[in-house]
């Protein structure tokens, strides 16, 4: 009897309908997550393109369009919610995990063995998940409580000045290998491209998943080092609030 069966009063077997409840919420909850940070980090490399465009889209997020000024608030319920949603991907996740060292060092080997790369992607999936649950409690903590200080200024003080860069370099790492992963063992667990000839689609989903890592990975590169000269070269004025047209008010 394997752990999704129960044995009923009358001695027959019934498949529990939980094991598959759950995988279908950790799939739904990591294509949500995975579409967020797609979207998050075309917003936030809105950097690059310069200051006021960072700044109509913090204030778009605010609903400024609706709310004079806009409201911060809005930013905090977002975070909020996607904490939740991160809170019960992780905590599904995490009956995956080896159950002890015994079990870690028997995988190890497995792996040494037979060198399946699915294995292989399972075991990063692990480590960069594990490290995300500390890394972006931290990021999101701070986004939660301080919202009104996200700005072109305000977070690249952020960022340099408060030393946020060390750890949204690992974050940042961690979230695109996680992220692209994810996304492909998805396809191929639903099968969502497999069309005719499911080896070869897989083999260009590898492909998709290795351009997105490396794009994903090289704009929040590029993001993280104009947050970084942005602030240092405002760390004379730090806490100053960008103010559109005019750049900064003392
Ligand atoms: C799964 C949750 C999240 C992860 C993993 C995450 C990850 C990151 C990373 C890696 C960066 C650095 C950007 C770069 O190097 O290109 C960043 C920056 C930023 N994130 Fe997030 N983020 C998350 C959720 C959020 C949420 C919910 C918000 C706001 C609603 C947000 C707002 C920002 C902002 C404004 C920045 C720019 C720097 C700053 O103001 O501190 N993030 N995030």
């Amino acid at each position: 009897m394997d752990s999704s069966e129960l044995e009923l009063n009358n001695g027959s077997i019934k498949k529990s309908k939980t094991p598959a409840r759950l995988d279908f919420i950790q799939s739904a909850s990591g294509l949500f997550l995975a579409t967020f940070m797609i979207g998050h980090m075309f917003f936030v490399s809105t950097i690059l393109i310069s200051e006021n465009a960072m700044y109509q889209i913090t204030k778009l997020f605010e609903a400024s369009f609706l709310i004079e000024g806009g409201e911060p608030l809005i930013v905090t319920g977002i975070g909020i919610f996607v904490i939740v949603v991160l809170v019960v991907h992780a905590f599904i996740a995490m009956r995956k995990f080896p159950h002890s060292f015994a079990e870690y060092k028997k995988y190890r080997q497995h792996m040494g063995n037979i060198k399946h790369s699915d294995t292989n992607k399972w075991f990063v999936q692990i480590i960069t998940g594990f490290a995300m649950f500390f890394l972006a409690s931290v990021h999101l903590y701070i986004i939660v409580t301080q919202p009104e200080n996200i700005g072109p200024f305000a977070s690249a003080d952020r960022v340099w000045t408060d030393l946020m860069w060390p750890l949204y370099l690992f974050l940042l790492v961690a979230v695109e290998l996680h992220l692209s992963l994810g996304l492909y063992r998805l396809a191929i667990k639903w099968g969502w491209f497999d069309g005719d000839n499911p080896r070869e689609r897989r083999q260009l989903l590898l492909k998709v998943k290795t351009v997105m890592t490396v794009f994903f990975l090289t704009l929040g590169i590029l993001t993280l080092l104009a947050y970084m000269k942005i602030g240092y070269e405002h760390k004379d004025n730090y806490g100053e609030k960008y103010i559109p047209n005019k750049g900064s008010e003392k």
